[in-house]
């Protein structure tokens, strides 16, 4: 039987690749988006080969139309189908900037990448998919977004960055209603704080205040702890779950007294 299919945005490094990893476990064939950085794709790649499951590499900027386009028809071309659409793919501003200097310039930028781009590439991706599963060629294809506790955190040196993942997850909702009826399930994973290139700049403020008491669970989120979360969706152990967060955060949105 022909391998599942899993298309994963930013999957050359750190979340993306983590989550690369965890579902070639579970099964799944992989679509290695990146960026820029061709080097690290084929790392990614290459551990995906040694979980035993087939990747291929594209590089596609999700932010514009046309590459995302790209992706999706690399994505069917190469593998024949896509059972599983994973938007990791995201960017922080280049620089912190207060919520009152912050530049229509980096606002333009983060939401372009972080909210618009998977916007419409989740919406190509469904169209396929419901072509596809009326086609008999997959069977039960999910889509996970993965967002962030800045869909609820204020923090408010990178203003542009919560409202997009903000704005993920009215998406998460908004396509999981949508999508129900042609039984594609849409889910939303919520990381907390995670050890990656992206948290690299403020790694020692946050070594700081998580053994200080930040988080309940008092170390570094990793990237499989973010791509097990994704494996067990894809897996298909939360089939009657859509339209859901589900934080990955050691505990940080707990509320304490
Ligand atoms: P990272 O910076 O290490 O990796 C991001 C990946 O996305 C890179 O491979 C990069 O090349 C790719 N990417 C960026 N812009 C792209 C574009 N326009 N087109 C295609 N690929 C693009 O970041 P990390 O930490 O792995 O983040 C992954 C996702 O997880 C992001 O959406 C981020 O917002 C989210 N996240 C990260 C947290 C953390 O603490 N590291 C916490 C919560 C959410």
């Amino acid at each position: 039987m022909p391998s599942k299919v899993a298309l994963i945005t930013g999957a050359s490094r750190g979340i993306g690749r983590g989550i690369a990893v965890e579902v070639a476990g579970v099964g799944y064939d992989v679509l290695v988006n990146y960026a820029g950085n061709r080097e690290a794709a084929l790392e990614t790649k290459a551990l995906v080969e040694g979980a035993g499951r087939r990747a291929e590499v594209c590089q596609a900027n999700i932010a514009r139309r046309e590459d995302a386009d790209r992706l999706v028809q690399a994505t069917v071309e190469t593998f024949g189908r896509i059972d599983l659409l994973v938007n990791n793919a995201g960017i922080a501003p280049k620089v912190r900037a207060d919520l009152l200097e912050a530049t229509p310039e980096s606002y333009d930028e983060v939401l372009a990448t972080n909210l618009r781009g998977p916007y419409f590439l989740t919406q190509t991706v469904a169209n396929r998919m419901i072509e596809m599963l009326r086609a008999g060629v997959i069977s039960s294809p999910r889509i996970v977004n993965i967002s962030s506790i800045s869909v609820y955190t204020s923090s408010p040196s990178r203003g542009e960055y919560c409202v997009s993942k903000a704005g993920i997850g009215m998406m998460t909702k908004l396509f999981a209603d949508r999508l129900a009826e042609h039984g594609i399930t849409v889910n939303e994973i919520q990381p907390g704080i995670i050890e990656t290139d992206m948290t690299g700049p403020v790694r020692a403020k946050y070594d700081k205040l998580i053994s200080e008491g930040l988080t309940p669970i008092r170390r570094w989120g990793r990237p499989e702890d973010v791509g097990r979360a994704v494996a067990a969706i894809a897996a298909g152990h939360f089939d009657f779950t859509t339209g859901a967060a589900i934080p990955v955060d050691g505990g940080f949105h707990l509320r304490r007294l």
